[in-house]
């Protein structure tokens, strides 16, 4: 599947996105590795710390479904926003959880704005560099 494709997934969830509180709508659409395409939104909540983010909801839901497929790319997008949307610090946690979970191997993740146009690529060890980490 070619980025925009996967883009325009991201596009069409962000139009079911529960986003009363912020009016900012977010799309995300997850490439399994066999293909399947999994997609999510943000869910907003009136105690507003309890929102999720629609890279969550979309990997999450990944992972709990599809849990021995490996994630191949994840494209994030909005119709409310002018730039490519990039994911916030927690998502790139739990982006990053995705990562080490299918042992290293790296998610891309797409970017892109309302138009679909106007796209950034970075892998998910670019976007947390220096993350927290114990043995
Ligand atoms: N949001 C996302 O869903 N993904 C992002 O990458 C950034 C922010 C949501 C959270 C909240 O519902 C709304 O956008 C405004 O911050």
């Amino acid at each position: 599947m070619e980025d925009k494709d996967l883009i325009a997934k991201a596009l069409e969830a962000a139009e079911t996105a529960w986003a009363p509180y912020s009016g900012f709508r977010v799309g995300a659409a997850v490439l399994l590795e066999d293909g399947t395409v999994v997609c999510g939104n943000n869910q907003e909540n009136r105690a507003y710390p309890l929102g999720s983010c629609a890279e969550r909801v979309a990997v999450n839901y990944a992972r709990a479904a599809y849990p021995t497929l490996k994630i191949k790319a994840i494209a994030i997008a909005s119709p409310d926003s002018e730039v490519p949307v990039s994911p916030c610090g927690g998502c790139r946690e739990v982006l990053l959880e995705a990562v080490r979970a299918q042992r290293g191997r790296d998610i891309r993740v797409i970017m892109a704005d309302r138009t679909g146009m106007n796209v950034r690529v970075a892998t998910v060890e670019e976007l947390l560099p220096f993350a927290f980490e114990f043995k």
